[in-house]
């Protein structure tokens, strides 16, 4: 690979955050062509440093460069779980009269429209009180979002039903209606360079960006992700995609699932009433679907396998002894060579609340939940950091969180007979609401 290419590649990765290494870099010279047919590496490595032609050159090449893979209602189940009427409640409490969306990353707008048909659907009929904002780096890919139509491949997932009531043919492709784009603005914004929320934009209630950050390199993830939550509503939620959590160990995971550091003398005194059994702890990490696959590891980690695995068994370990500054460093180092790893978050969450700083649990809880919405055990913990700071409402908020995830785990992992505390998380949370009321 000649070095012309590797320097085209960091240009890439400095404007637009996408790492271009490995196999993807023997891909490079093929981008090239596409961006600028019959030029060299060299003579595209000249034309990017003059400051007249370089921008738009460096665009065409990113729009070459990205994947920009995507299609209707892409992990569904992530999309249905979505609350629209807490949202809504959410936005009328800060004086809102509509739900504000982030799509990020949007590609060419299948994710948007199906937000929008989504939010359609929870509302009933008429224009739902949803207002969307879908953005990417490519503007190719947002011009195909403003055409809003798609081939065969693009709306394979939706049902006959949605087709009907959202689509209208277009030749031999599918347009989105009116009813749709009408809620839908569509504008060019970088995650690594661009504010967040978007210029003239105010925090909005939900961001999803979603299948992006596996692109990027770890400091540029730590960047987007603290930059997405800053554009977030104080009760806003945050939706990243599967793809992007895959980097965990789902050997490691196993074994942490029923893990709690050792209390320290001052936050001992503060524990919850009542805290469920390790068995019970074990099954509320299986939830069903793909990731289920991903988690029900054979064995657990006899071995770490890796040195983040080291320095997560160590930061364990430490948290085991009650030394929960070396464990609170050692689960830092973990997520500054892997920032999407959930299990980092909450190993670094957990310790950090034993540890007596609940708001700093806060944060790192709130992301190992925008990393795996699904576990139960961290919203239910995040429930716990949030009452440690005094903020009931965000507390409630968290422990109707866990309720949901826990009514999402399969039923087969629910409950061997004879065992009956597998509810103890959902009855401290039944109580704890039922209290709030
Ligand atoms: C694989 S697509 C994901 C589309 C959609 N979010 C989904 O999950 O189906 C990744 C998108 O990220 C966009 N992208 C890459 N780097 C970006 C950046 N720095 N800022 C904004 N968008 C970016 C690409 O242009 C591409 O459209």
């Amino acid at each position: 690979v000649s070095g012309a290419l590797e320097k085209i590649a960091d240009l890439v990765e400095r404007e637009a955050g996408i790492q271009v290494k490995g196999s993807r870099l023997e891909a490079l010279p093929a981008a090239l062509g596409r961006a600028a047919p019959g030029v060299d590496a060299e003579a595209i490595l000249a034309t990017l440093a003059d400051p007249a032609q370089g921008p738009a050159l460096l665009g065409r090449l990113i729009d070459q460069v990205a994947v920009q893979e995507t299609f209707f209602m892409r992990e569904v189940d992530e999309l249905e779980a979505i609350d629209w009427h807490r949202l809504l409640a959410a936005a009328h409490g800060r004086g809102a009269s509509e739900v504000s969306v982030w799509v990020a990353a949007c590609a060419s707008g299948e994710e948007a429209y199906s937000v929008a048909m989504l939010a359609t659907e929870a509302f009933g009929h008429g224009r739902p009180p949803v207002s969307i904002l879908a953005t990417d780096v490519s503007a190719a890919a947002l011009r195909r979002a403003q055409e809003a139509s798609y081939s065969e491949r693009s709306t394979r997932e939706l049902t006959e039903a949605r087709r009907e009531r959202f689509l209208v043919p277009d030749g031999s492709r599918s347009a989105v209606g009116e009813q749709l784009r009408s809620l839908v603005r569509l504008r060019r914004h970088n995650l690594v360079s661009d504010p967040a929320p978007p210029v003239g934009e105010v925090p909005f209630d939900l961001i999803l960006c979603r299948n992006v950050l596996i692109y990027f390199g770890p400091d540029t993830v730590e960047t987007v992700v603290a930059g997405l939550e800053s554009a977030l509503q104080p009760a806003g939620q945050l939706i990243l995609g599967a793809s992007d959590r895959l980097s965990s160990s789902a050997r490691r995971r196993t074994a942490l699932a029923g893990w709690e550091p050792r209390p320290t003398e001052a936050s001992r005194s503060r524990r919850p009433p009542s805290r469920p059994s390790r068995a019970s702890r074990d099954r509320l990490r299986a939830p069903r679907g793909p990731r289920a696959r991903r988690r029900q590891a054979p064995e657990p980690a006899a071995e770490p396998s890796s040195a983040a695995e080291g320095d997560l068994a160590a930061a364990i370990a430490a948290a085991n002894r009650g030394e929960l500054t070396v464990a609170i460093e050692a689960a830092t180092r973990v997520l500054a060579a892997d920032p999407l790893d959930v299990d980092a978050h909450y190993v670094l969450g957990l310790s950090e609340l034993a540890a007596g700083n609940p708001a700093a649990a806060v944060v790192s809880l709130r992301r190992a939940l925008y990393f795996d919405p699904s576990f139960a055990l961290a919203a239910f913990q995040l429930g716990r950091a949030y009452d440690r700071c005094g903020d009931g409402r965000a507390a409630r908020r968290a422990y109707a969180w866990t309720l949901d995830a826990l009514r999402r785990v399969d039923l087969g992992t629910r409950g061997v007979p004879g065992e009956t505390d597998y509810g103890d998380i959902a009855a401290a949370c039944s109580a704890r609401l039922a209290g709030a009321e």
